[in-house]
Parts: C-alpha cells; structure tokens; sequence
C-alpha cells in the first residue's frame, strides 16, 4: 500500500489514541480499515480488529501507509517511537502529536527529514465525541485546519499559538479531574441532605450538564446566568456567598495556576 491520504496511523494504542479511533470511525470520517493503531503488546487490541481496525507492533509500517500520523504514546516513550519510524518519514506526512509537554521543536530535533508537526490537546470526553480540543502548529495553517477537521468531529476545537498549549492543557485536559471533583462534591452534598447517592449524582450531573449548556448555546458570561437564579435574600445567593466566603473562585484559581506552574516545568 502507498502513502495516501485515506489511511491513517495512530501509534501508541492507548486510552486516547484508542478513543480517537473509535471516534473517527463512529463519526464516520474513516472506515475502521483505513485506521492503523500500533501498540507493542496487541493482547489489548484483539477486539479492535475484531471491529475492522487494523492493528500492528510495527511502528514503521503504518507510517509508510499513511499520510496523517497520530503520535499518542507517552512523553518518555516518544524518542524511541521517532528512532523507529524515523526511516520512513517523508516530507508530504503529517505528523499530529497530543503528547503532553512536548514541544514541536522537541519532536522535530528527533527528525532526519523536515516534516509538519501539529500538536492536539484533547481530553477524555473524546470517547464520546465531546473533547475540548487545542490544536496549533508553526508550518502552516492548512495542517492545523486538517487536523482540525478530524478533532471537530471528536467535539469542539480551537486553534491556538503553540505558547498556550500548557495553559490548555490544564484548563482543558486536566480540566475533566477538576470538573469532576465538582460532580463528586455536589453529590455528597446531595446524600447529606437525603438523596440516595445514585439520585443525587444524576442530579448534580445533568445540572451541570444544563450549566454548561446554556453557556455553550447563549454565549452569555457566566453570571448573567447565576443572575437569573439568584433571587434577592434568597437561599443561591446565601450559598454561593458562603462558597465565595470560603474560597471557591480563589482555590479554583490557585489550583488551575498550581497545575500550570507544574506543566511547565515537567521535563
Ligand atoms: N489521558 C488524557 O487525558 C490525555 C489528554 C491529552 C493528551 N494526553 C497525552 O496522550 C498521550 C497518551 O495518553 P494515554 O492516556 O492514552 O496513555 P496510555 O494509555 O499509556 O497509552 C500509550 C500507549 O502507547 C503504547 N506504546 C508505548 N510505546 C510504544 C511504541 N514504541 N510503539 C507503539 N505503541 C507504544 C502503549 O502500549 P504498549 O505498552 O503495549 O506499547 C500504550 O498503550 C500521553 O502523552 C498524554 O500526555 C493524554
């Protein structure tokens, strides 16, 4: 098979390089046989070709069928990753890297030959075609937009200067783990004023599942919308008070800059 652009390779077949190929697919972008996913161990993959994937230990061979190369494996495994498929990388490939904290200029210095880079900074809810995605590259912005292309059908996407890509990560990546402390801390609320733990979850999920939304379709600022449930001398405003009172925004701040001070000095 030639390097065409129909294929396409994901190495390192891992929780999210797995989750954007059954994305694309249930998106219909690809068919399961144009995608490749490699890993070394193919015991966890079996059911993936049982679907029609095709699945490979050989790093190499999947770059010279593909033109677009996801890179999904982790930042210490990715310089032997480059070392293997370094031999058949060409300059018309197009390499889309979501690793965290590695930089394009680190992944081109691993390069014999000059090949586009894009990085992409999904987070878990790709899974279920709901990522917030952060995608730049310093070529040229057509590479952007065919990366773009694939992640806006894996959820939102935004093209951003490769200088924010750790703020993205956190605000984005890391972000899930936050909102999620949320959802468990609102469901023990709910338990402590008597629902069943299940109830109260549902509760607190689908609520901020609506919050979310009524961002997403109003555009407005956050506030107009805690406005409209704030009644004068009522119990929102007496508890999101207290929650100010105790810190809320500002530990939610501190942390989102705590996490940011650590991404950028992972090495
Ligand atoms: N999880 C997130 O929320 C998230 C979000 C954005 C970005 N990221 C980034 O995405 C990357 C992947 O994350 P993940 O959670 O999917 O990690 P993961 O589950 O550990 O997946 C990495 C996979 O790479 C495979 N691998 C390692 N070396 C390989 C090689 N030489 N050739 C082929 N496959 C190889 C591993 O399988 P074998 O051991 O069998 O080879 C493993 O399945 C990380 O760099 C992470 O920073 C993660």
């Amino acid at each position: 098979m030639e390097l065409t652009d129909s294929n396409i390779a994901i190495l390192g077949a891992g929780n999210l390089g797995i989750a954007i190929a059954q994305g694309i697919v249930e998106e219909q972008l690809k068919e399961a046989g144009q995608i490749c996913l490699t890993r070394r161990n193919l015991d966890h993959v079996g059911y993936l070709k049982a679907k029609g994937f095709q699945v490979s230990s050989n790093n190499l061979e999947a770059v010279k069928q593909a033109k677009m190369v996801l890179l999904c494996v982790q930042p210490k495994q990715l310089p032997r990753l480059l070392e293997q498929i370094n031999p058949g990388l060409t300059k018309d490939h197009l390499l889309v890297s979501v690793i965290t904290g590695v930089s394009i200029a680190e992944i081109k210095s691993h390069l014999n030959v000059e090949v586009p880079v894009v990085r992409a900074m999904p987070n878990t809810a790709i899974a279920i075609g709901e990522s917030m995605t952060c995608i730049c590259s310093e070529d040229s912005k057509d590479d952007a937009l065919a990366v773009q292309k694939i992640f806006n059908a894996l959820g939102k996407t935004l093209i951003i200067e490769e200088k924010l890509m750790q703020a993205a990560t956190v605000l984005g990546a890391s972000g899930i783990a936050f909102f999620m402390r949320y959802l468990r801390a609102a469901t023990q609320g709910g338990v402590q004023m008597g629902f069943h733990s299940e109830d109260a979850q549902m509760i607190a999920v689908q609520t901020a599942k609506g919050a979310a939304s009524l961002i997403l379709e109003n555009g407005q600022h956050p506030e107009v919308e805690i406005d409209k449930v704030t009644t004068p001398e009522g119990c929102t405003i007496a508890g999101l008070n207290e929650m100010e009172h105790q810190g809320l925004s500002s530990a939610l701040i501190k942390g989102l800059m705590v996490s940011y001070e650590k991404i950028k000095n992972i090495k």
